[in-house]
């Protein structure tokens, strides 16, 4: 194995290790260095081999050591956190089912509770809960509503806070026909209230067709399945709109579409996603998450699709044996992803990657090489997975799966690729993350009371070194000014490459992500930056053009509009 002076952990990294990562002592002592955690983290993944006799466990070891170490794959937070330790939950993502009942909803924030503390985030759909007035027939009462309980579900995450070492994430989805869509929708408009929430519509077909032309729409009691009133769907699709503009939330989900790409109908049909969505689950299973470190995929200024290639079947086999190793948090949980093993591997450092390519972020050519590289990340994720599939049994549920209808002999994994924002992993792998654009060519960051310290991209610092106009005087000015685009010494061809997320155009942001999901089994994560001045037309405009190019769901982001991110928390070292 290599040495301890061969891993090259950046000075970020190492922070965000150390507060989070490393396992401590009771005294609160860190007590693991860099090295050892990768080194307890494939020993514990590779131990999944010896419940099989086809592969050499020490091989396999050293192999998924040699892929971590050298940052060019990470699986999501909780395998770093927790394998090889007494909690050992190692999946990021979970849905869980919440019934129309005091038992139900309680039992569900008594799973949720059980799930933060071992790291993980949930999302849940709302709408089979009566809404707010509705009758309750032991006590003769009203109904509270989705909304109000989803109070105490953020109330509850605010105080686990995921076993201390990263902020609860929830994702709270109401079906748009439910009668208390409106006060969902506007449920995050005002500041501090369901601050630990993404909260998302589920539109379908229809609602989308009728929202175009003005139409009306029923609405349902889900505890009777009974018409209650029709709401003009443009008006509340513009509810949406406007609410998102103001303040990021609720984002969209197009459930037809996730159950038109779902590869197991015969499993039952989706009703909601993790906290950012990418990750779209039936109820009680979990996903583990996994990302290949494009910038490590580069060789000679071309993308090495040997290496990315072998990569792709080490992670594989990883996610893969991450599930046998898993200790789930609840026995519902076990049963239900046992059936159908999903893996949800994905990309970082895209961006970045596109630098070193030398390819405008916004361009065809950007494009292209994104539907290029994603196909062939799920094609042999695929290949690896069908093979496991022979070796070691397919899911439970292949039989009737899209795997089977399509002549497919064996399958692993329900689904193997999803993109993830990959919010802290991307911090250890000192790249950009996911799919986005650089946040920042140079910026100033507090570090501690008072003092600053100037953080310049790395890409960047080399190339303003090698084209002669680097000094540290420029840099502090690009940080101040937050862009090169104004800047003379800085030639265009080079201010093209570098741009920004919020240089980018929004329209730009949707295409990528559509490029993406198309090659994709699970979701994208992304975020689509809008400026300050954007108008909520052009939030409408963008809402209908992701639904148009197939996106599974849209998240917007206007720039000093109020929004709290979940997973941009990691980003606070
Ligand atoms: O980079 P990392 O593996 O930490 O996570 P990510 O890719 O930013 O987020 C992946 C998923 O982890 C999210 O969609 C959530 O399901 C979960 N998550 C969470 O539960 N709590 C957080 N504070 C951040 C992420």
């Amino acid at each position: 194995m290599k040495s301890k002076n061969d891993l090259k952990i950046s000075f970020n990294a190492l922070k965000v290790l150390q507060k989070r990562y490393l396992l401590k002592d009771e005294d609160g002592n860190i007590i693991e260095t860099p090295e050892k955690m990768f080194k307890r983290v494939s020993k514990a993944v590779a131990g999944a081999d010896n419940l099989y006799n086809d592969t050499d466990a020490y091989k396999t070891e050293k192999k998924f050591y040699r892929a971590m170490s050298g940052l060019e794959f990470l699986p999501n937070s909780p395998t770093l956190m927790n394998a090889g330790t007494p909690i050992n939950q190692l999946s990021a993502c979970f849905v869980i089912y919440i019934e129309d009942s005091i038992n139900g909803i309680f039992n569900a924030l008594k799973h949720m509770a059980l799930i933060h503390k071992s790291g993980g985030g949930v999302g849940f759909s709302f709408s089979k809960i009566r809404p707010k007035g509705d009758v309750v027939k032991s006590t003769k009462g009203v109904a509270s509503g989705p909304t109000s309980f989803m109070k105490i579900f953020d109330v509850a995450t605010e105080v686990i806070k995921q076993g201390g070492r990263r902020r609860g994430a929830n994702m709270g989805i109401l079906d748009i026909r439910h009668p208390d869509i409106i006060e969902f929708i506007t449920s995050k408009e005002h500041e501090g209230v369901l601050t630990n929430f993404n909260i998302s519509t589920a539109v379908d077909d229809e609602f989308m067709n009728a929202a175009v032309n003005n139409e009306e729409y029923d609405l349902i009691n889900p505890r009777n399945v009974k018409h209650v009133k029709k709401l003009n769907a443009g008006k509340v699709f513009d509810t949406i709109v406007n609410t998102a503009w103001k303040c990021g939330d609720p984002g969209i989900i197009f459930i037809d579409e996730i159950n038109r790409k779902n590869t197991i109908p015969n499993a039952g049909i989706i009703e909601a996603s993790n906290p950012c969505a990418e990750q779209p689950l039936l109820n009680y299973e979990s996903c583990n998450l996994g990302s290949i470190n494009l910038t490590k995929m580069v060789k000679s200024g071309k993308i090495d699709f040997n290496k990315l290639k072998s990569v792709v079947e080490t992670a594989v086999h990883f996610l893969d044996n991450v599930i046998d190793i898993n200790n789930f948090p609840i026995s519902k949980v076990e049963t239900e992803t046992l059936k159908n093993r999903k893996i949800g591997l994905g990309i970082m450092g895209f961006a970045e990657m596109l630098i070193m390519l030398e390819i405008p972020y916004d361009s065809q050519d950007a494009l292209d090489t994104a539907e290029k590289i994603m196909k062939f990340v799920t094609y042999h994720a695929r290949k690896v997975s069908a093979e496991l599939g022979r070796l070691r049994g397919s899911f439970p549920n292949f039989k009737g799966s899209i795997y089977d209808k399509n002549g497919f002999q064996a399958m692993r994994n329900a689904t193997v690729t999803t993109i993830a924002p990959t919010g802290t992993i991307s911090i250890i792998a000192d790249t950009t993350s996911g799919i986005e654009p650089l946040f920042a060519v140079s910026f100033i960051r507090d570090v501690m009371e008072g003092e600053k310290l100037l953080e310049v991209n790395k890409l960047f610092e080399s190339t303003a070194k090698k084209e002669g106009f680097y000094s540290k005087e420029l840099m502090t000015e690009i940080a101040k000014k937050g862009s090169i685009q104004n800047i003379d010494e800085i030639s265009g061809s080079i201010k093209r490459i570098f741009q920004t997320a919020h240089e980018i155009s929004p329209k730009w942001h949707v295409k990528m992500q559509a490029a993406f999901q198309k090659h994709v089994d699970n979701a994208v994560s992304k975020t689509v930056n809008l400026p300050n001045n954007a108008s909520p037309e052009d939030v409408k405009e963008i809402m209908l053009m992701a639904y148009k190019l197939k996106c599974k769901g849209i998240t917007v982001y206007r720039y000093g509009s109020k929004k709290q991110v979940l997973y941009l928390n990691s980003y606070q070292g």
